[in-house]
């Protein structure tokens, strides 16, 4: 519940978070509805999106979406909006991350990742812009990564879709700005969540290789999801009214370099 002795940073509104089962998307669900806001979790991982929305409780739920699947977007958009009348929030956090040079990536991982984390943000934007636009509000949030603004050598296939998403996300902001649809975009470094654990086991999974993912940020540490969680909220209030086309670093001083 939100803290008694202010007001819910997003009461009454209604989320929907992709990637909601695991890592930033799901400290972001629960930070959304810690702060008053009806939050549909979608993913595409059955199991673990449902057991995320259980442990919020009703009226949360967890709805099954492939991102990359145009008509599954069509669904839940409009499934969204006939049971709550409206769609105020959309965090884009669904994304894969491959590790691979231009001497090393394959095009089937380059493909694969263009079609989650551009194709499937894309999709996501575009379905839920036209609700937003009719209701003369919303906020788009795309989850691009610190590699949308600054090269690593061996993430090739990820830079390039991040950066994508970047872009993406400023066009459509100009697109929003005189109807009230805001669209930014998020660009961690490492977090602490299952798909660093991962990228950490492709460079050799020693304890050595966690150390050096920290310390590539001046803070020398590896972000939180919660800490990514209260930006991604408060892009989603009203607090950030003004704010619209941005790129916001959460990254530990890492591009101040
Ligand atoms: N963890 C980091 O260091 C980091 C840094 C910068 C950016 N990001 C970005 O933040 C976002 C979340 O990352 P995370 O670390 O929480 O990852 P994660 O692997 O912990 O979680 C990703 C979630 O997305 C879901 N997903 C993946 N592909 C999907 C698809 N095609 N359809 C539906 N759901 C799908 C997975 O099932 C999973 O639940 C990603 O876009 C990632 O690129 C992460």
């Amino acid at each position: 519940m939100p803290a008694m002795d202010r007001p819910a940073r997003v009461a009454g509104k209604v989320a929907i978070v992709t990637g909601a089962a695991s890592g930033i998307g799901h400290a972001c669900a629960r930070q959304l509805a810690h702060e008053g806001a009806l939050v549909v979790l979608a993913d595409r991982n059955v199991e673990r999106g449902q057991a995320a929305a259980e442990e919020l409780g009703a009226p949360h739920r967890f709805a099954q979406l492939e991102v990359t699947d145009e008509e599954g977007w069509t669904r839940l958009v409009d499934e969204v909006v006939a049971r709550a009348g409206r769609l105020d929030i959309l965090v884009n956090g669904a994304g894969i991350g491959l590790r691979g040079s231009i001497e090393t990536a394959t095009l089937a991982d380059l493909r694969q990742m263009w079609a989650v984390n551009v194709e499937g943000v894309f999709l996501g934007c575009r379905a839920a812009f036209a609700v937003m636009k009719a209701q003369g509000s919303g906020s788009l949030i795309n989850l691009s990564s610190i590699a949308g603004i600054v090269g690593d050598a061996d993430l090739a296939g990820y830079c390039a879709s991040k950066g994508a998403v970047r872009m993406l996300s400023k066009s459509i902001a100009l697109s929003g700005a005189k109807v009230g649809v805001r669209c930014n975009s998020v660009h961690p470094s490492f977090i602490d969540t299952p798909m660093v654990e991962e990228l950490a086991r492709q460079w050799g999974g020693s304890p050595k290789i966690r150390e050096r993912l920290a310390q590539a940020a001046p803070m020398g540490r590896l972000g939180t999801a919660q800490e990514v969680a209260h930006l991604v909220v408060f892009l989603a209030s009203d607090e950030s009214a003004f704010i619209t086309g941005a790129e916001l670093t959460i990254d530990g001083g890492l591009s101040a370099r």
